[in-house]
C-alpha cells in the first residue's frame, strides 16, 4: 500500500515513520522546503524517543520518503492522511486554513479513488468540510472523480509516541462508506492482527471522540489539582487520596496526578476549541469552563508558595528551576507551566537560573536570555536561595541531597510533582513546600 502524509510535524511525522514500520509505502510532504531537505538528511525537526534511527530506517529500506510535492505524491496513493497544524484563532477555535488548503490542493490533483483521512485534531464538521472543498475543486476541473472522507483521530503522547502508535489502547476511525472502511482496514491490519481494537464509527463521532478523550483527561487533572489544593487547607496528603481513589477501578489509577498544571500542544488547545464549539451550538460545556480556569490557576500555585515563603519580596533572590518542558521526554515548551512561573519570579525581581535535560534551547528560543540557564542539574544550584521543580525528569528523583545543600544558599525546595517523600526530607532537613501535603518546616526535623 502506499499512503501519502502531509504535514511532518510531530503527528505527521511519527505517524508516517510508524506506518513505514509496518511496511506501507509512506511520502511525508510539507511545504517548508527547508524541513524537508533537512529530513532527507536525516534531521528531524522534533525530538521524540526512538524516532530519528526509525526515520533513517525506513527511509534505508525504501518506505519512507520525504517531499515537498503533494501531487506528485498522490498519483499512485490509496489514502491522503492530513496531519498539519490547527492552531487556536483569536477566540480559542481552531484554525482550519492549513487543513482547506491541502484538501484544495487533493482537489486540484487527485486523479482516481482515493481515501482523505483527517488526522489532525479537528473541529466537528471538518471532513465534511474538506470534502466540499475538494467537490469544489473538482467541479471547476469539470471532473467526477470518486474519493472518500475519513476521519482518524490521533492518540499519540509526546515522548511515548512511537509506542502509542505501534501498540495503541485504541484505533478510532470513521468512514461514511464501505469501500473506505475496507482502504482503512487494510491500513490498520498489522494493529488488528495484534489485538489493538480498532473501532470503526460515523464522522462525527470519531471528531468527537478525540475532543471528548484530551477534555475527559485534562478534567481529572484540573479535579485532581483542585483538590489537591484543598487537602493543603484540611490537613489530607493528596498522595494518600490519589492512591485511596485511583485503586477503584471505576475512576482508574492514571492521570490523577497532581502538579503544576497540563500544558503541551493539545489538551490546553482541544479543551478551548470543545468549549468554543459547544458554545458555537449553544450548549456550554461548563464543566470544561472551570476546567481551564482551574488549569490557569494551578500555573501560579508553585509561585504562591514561594512569595508566600520569602513574604512577598523576591528581589534580588536567586531561584533555581529544574525542568523546563511541559513535561519529561520532550523539548516542547508549548504552554509549559514553567514559562508561567518564570515570568512571574522575574517579574517580582528574582534572578532564574534553570537546567532542563533537553529543553533548554527551545526555552531559549522563547523568552531569551532573561534567565541563565546551567549544563547540569547542580550548577544551577551554586548559591540559589530555593529550588523549584516543575518537570519530573528521572534524573531529578533521586539526586545527591548532600551535594545539594553545599551548594545552595538554603535548603528550600518547591516541588510542584511530588516527587520526594515527605519523611526523606524532614530527616535531611530541608524546607519542602509540596502540592496537595504537609509543608516540612527545618524546624520539624525530629
Ligand atoms: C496528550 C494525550 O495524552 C494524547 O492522547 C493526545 O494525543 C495529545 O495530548 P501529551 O500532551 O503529549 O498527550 O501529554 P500527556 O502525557 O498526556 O500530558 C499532558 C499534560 O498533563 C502534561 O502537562 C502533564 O504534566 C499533565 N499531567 C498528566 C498531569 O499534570 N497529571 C497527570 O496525572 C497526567
Amino acid at each position: 500500500m502506499n499512503i501519502t502524509i502531509v504535514g511532518t510535524g510531530y503527528v505527521g511525522l511519527v505517524s508516517g515513520t510508524c506506518f513505514a514500520e509496518t511496511g506501507i509505502t509512506v511520502t511525508c510532504v510539507d511545504v517548508d522546503q527547508n524541513k524537508i531537505d533537512n529530513l532527507n538528511k536525516g534531521i528531524l525537526p522534533i525530538y521524540e524517543p526512538g524516532l530519528e534511527p526509525m526515520v533513517k530506517r525506513n527511509m534505508e529500506k525504501g518506505r519512507l520518503f520525504f517531499s515537498n510535492s503533494l501531487k506528485d505524491s498522490i498519483l499512485d496513493a490509496d489514502a491522503v492522511f492530513i496531519a498539519v497544524g490547527t492552531p487556536p484563532d483569536e477566540d480559542g477555535s481552531a484554525d482550519l486554513q492549513y487543513v482547506i488548503a491541502v484538501a484544495k490542493e487533493i482537489g486540484r490533483y487527485i486523479d482516481r479513488y482515493l481515501v482523505v483521512v483527517t488526522k489532525s485534531t479537528v473541529p466537528i464538521g471538518t471532513a465534511e468540510k474538506v470534502k466540499a472543498t475538494i467537490n469544489e475543486e473538482l467541479t471547476n476541473r469539470n471532473e467526477d472523480i470518486q474519493f472518500d472522507v475519513a476521519s482518524n483521530p490521533e492518540f499519540l503522547k509526546e515522548g511515548a509516541a512511537i509506542d502509542d502508535f505501534l501498540k495503541p489502547d485504541r484505533v478510532v476511525i470513521g468512514t461514511e462508506s464501505q469501500r473506505a472502511q475496507e482502504v482503512m482496514s487494510k491500513l490498520y491490519k498489522p494493529f488488528l492482527m495484534n489485538n489493538h481494537p480498532v473501532i470503526f464509527m460515523d464522522i462525527p463521532s470519531a471528531e468527537m471522540t478525540k475532543y471528548a478523550a484530551n477534555s475527559m483527561l485534562a478534567t481529572k487533572i484540573s479535579f485532581m489539582n483542585d483538590i489537591a489544593n484543598l487537602c493543603e487547607i484540611v490537613g489530607a496528603d493528596v498522595n494518600n487520596v490519589r492512591r485511596g481513589i485511583g485503586s477503584d477501578s471505576r475512576i482508574g489509577n492514571k492521570f490523577i496526578y497532581p502538579g503544576t498544571g497540563y500544558g503541551g500542544s493539545c489538551f490546553p488547545k482541544d479543551v478551548q476549541a470543545l468549549i468554543k464549539t459547544s458554545e458555537q451550538r449553544g450548549h456550554p460545556l461548563e464543566i470544561l469552563k472551570s476546567v481551564e480556569l482551574v488549569n490557569n490557576r494551578q500555573k501560579s500555585v508553585l509561585y504562591k508558595k514561594i512569595m508566600t515563603h520569602f513574604d512577598g519580596n523576591l528581589k534580588g533572590k536567586k531561584i533555581a528551576i529544574w525542568g523546563l518542558s511541559f513535561k519529561p521526554n520532550t523539548d516542547d515548551m508549548r504552554e509549559a507551566p514553567s514559562l508561567v512561573i518564570i515570568n512571574k519570579l522575574l517579574s517580582e525581581g528574582a534572578e532564574v537560573i534553570a537546567y532542563d535535560p533537553v529543553a533548554a534551547e527551545e526555552c531559549h528560543r522563547k523568552i531569551g536570555d532573561t534567565i541563565s540557564y546551567a549544563k547540569d542539574q547542580y550548577e544551577a544550584l551554586i548559591d540559589a536561595d530555593a529550588l523549584l521543580i516543575v518537570t519530573e525528569w528521572s534524573e531529578f528523583k533521586l539526586p545527591n541531597f548532600k551535594v545539594m545543600e553545599k551548594l545552595m544558599r538554603e535548603k528550600l525546595i518547591f516541588d510542584g510533582r511530588n516527587i520526594y517523600d515527605l519523611y526523606e526530607m524532614k530527616e535531611l532537613g530541608y524546607t519542602y513546600y509540596s502540592i496537595g501535603r504537609e509543608i516540612v518546616k527545618k524546624e520539624s526535623i525530629g
